[in-house]
């Protein structure tokens, strides 16, 4: 399968200390080995389903029921900012999507979902869909990101637990995290989390 409009590949032949590869691939010809190469590329219409059906396999049943879901009922992702990772053979190792929100009366990007899949997770490729999205999303001009999700893994990349931006109930607070685009770009930032109406 051919990748639309590639952003970069990323070789993840030489694993990390805390992820080494098992013996059978350090031997040379498996397929993990040669599949570690993967391109991200903005995300395409075709891509969508295949996206949710990642997100499905990823994601604990009714995640659509989540409040964030309703913050992206109705409103499109933003252009350009989200992607895929294939490998060599085409096959979707992970994906991520974002969304504008309305933070009181500030523009912001809500980040997510992102997943990997099983067979792919702890390579790195979670990280390196975070942290090239972020750099894009700050090409584009935004200046502040949110999310919901686990501080322990998102506080490497920088982000921390946001005071006084209030997601739709039930969002529990200590998961509602932010990251600065821009220096300082959550300071005074506070209220609810509205869903996108500038159209
Ligand atoms: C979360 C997720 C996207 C991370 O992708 P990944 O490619 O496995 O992540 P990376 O390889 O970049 O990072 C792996 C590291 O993150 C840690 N990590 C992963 N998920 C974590 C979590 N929920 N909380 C804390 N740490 C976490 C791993 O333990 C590992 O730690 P190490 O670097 O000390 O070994 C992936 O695990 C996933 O798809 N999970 C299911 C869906 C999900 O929870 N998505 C996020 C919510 S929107």
């Amino acid at each position: 399968m051919e990748c639309a409009d590639p952003v970069f590949a990323h070789d993840f032949r030489r694993p990390r200390a805390s992820n080494p590869a098992p013996d059978w691939a350090k031997a040379g010809g498996s397929r993990r080995k040669e599949s570690a190469l993967f391109t991200l590329a903005r995300e395409t219409p075709a891509d969508w389903w295949e996206v949710e059906a990642l997100y499905d396999l990823c994601f604990a049943p009714g995640r659509e029921a989540l409040s964030s879901y309703r913050l992206r009922d109705d409103v499109s992702p933003v252009d350009g900012l989200s992607l895929t990772a294939r490998d060599p053979e085409g096959i979707l190792g992970g994906a991520i999507r974002f969304w504008p929100v309305h933070v009181g009366r500030h523009d912001a990007l809500l980040l997510g979902p992102v997943a990997v899949h099983p067979t792919r997770q702890g390579e790195g490729l979670g990280g390196l869909l975070i942290q090239h999205s972020l750099e894009l999303a700050r090409d584009q001009g935004w200046s502040r990101v949110m999310l919901v999700g686990d501080a322990p893994y998102y506080s490497r990349f920088g982000f921390e637990k946001l005071d006084g931006v209030e997601m739709p109930p039930p969002t529990n607070p200590e998961r509602v995290l932010g990251y600065d685009l821009v220096p300082n770009a959550w300071e005074g930032i506070s209220g609810k989390v509205t869903r996108w109406s500038k159209g």
